[in-house]
């Protein structure tokens, strides 16, 4: 039922590996600063990041957004123009400066965890928690295919291709070939995870809210 948590065994809020739990005793939104979203494209990293940062009261950032105004260029045109190299090195430069702010929500790209450093610099930012929003491949392909088709196309004459906003979806094939090898990597930087699949963007982030004792109250919802 929409609004009501409703988690199913396999839906659960999970705490990720012992070792990883031994380094950060309690999670605990007082002791925290920054919340780190991860997983792979059409995970809902946006969504619920805008939502959470909403109901604490706290700032929201989209590292691809980011990227972009810092560039000048969208996240396309700098795949299109400079190729992913460049992209991941733009990608790199914008967390580093991102996980600077205190009191953010922060929705990496689904990229972003796979760079060694870029996992380094989350995990020696102090206060700082990464919640990975989990999903079957072929329900984030859809999500992301609906997405496009509903977005509003730059140039009305040319109808936008499902693919043109992510522009690594453009091989289904590769793309679930990424899935397979990030998903180990998004599981072990995380201290949360969440199986979104039957999930409202609600419900997830009120299991989110739950998981980091944040009191309903003075979380506005
Ligand atoms: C990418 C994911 C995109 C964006 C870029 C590359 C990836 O972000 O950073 O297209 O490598 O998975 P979203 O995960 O927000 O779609």
């Amino acid at each position: 039922m929409q609004g009501q948590i409703n988690i199913q065994p396999n839906q659960q809020v999970i705490y990720d590996t012992d070792l990883i739990r031994r380094r950060h005793p309690a999670l605990n939104i007082a002791r925290l600063q920054r919340l780190v979203l991860t997983g792979f494209m059409g995970a809902g990293k946006s969504t619920v990041g805008r939502m959470l940062a909403d109901r604490l009261g706290w700032e929201f950032l989209d590292l691809d957004t980011y990227i972009e105004a810092r560039a000048g260029l969208t996240v396309p045109e700098i795949f299109a123009t400079h190729g992913e190299t460049h992209f991941r090195k733009l990608e790199s430069q914008a967390l580093a400066s991102a996980l600077g702010r205190q009191n953010v929500v922060l929705a990496l790209g689904g990229g972003a965890p796979e760079v060694l450093t870029n996992r380094l610099l989350i995990e020696q930012t102090p206060a700082t928690a990464t919640i990975f929003l989990d999903a079957p491949f072929s329900t984030l392909f859809d999500r992301c295919m609906l997405q496009a088709l509903n977005a509003p196309a730059a140039d009305p004459e040319s109808a936008s291709q499902p693919t043109e906003l992510r522009p690594l979806l453009a091989n289904p094939d590769a793309a679930e070939g990424r899935f397979r090898t990030r998903r180990p990597i998004y599981r072990r930087l995380a201290r949360l995870a969440v199986d979104t699949s039957a999930l409202t963007t609600e419900e997830t982030v009120a299991g989110i809210l739950a998981a980091l004792k944040v009191d309903r109250a003075a979380a506005g919802s």
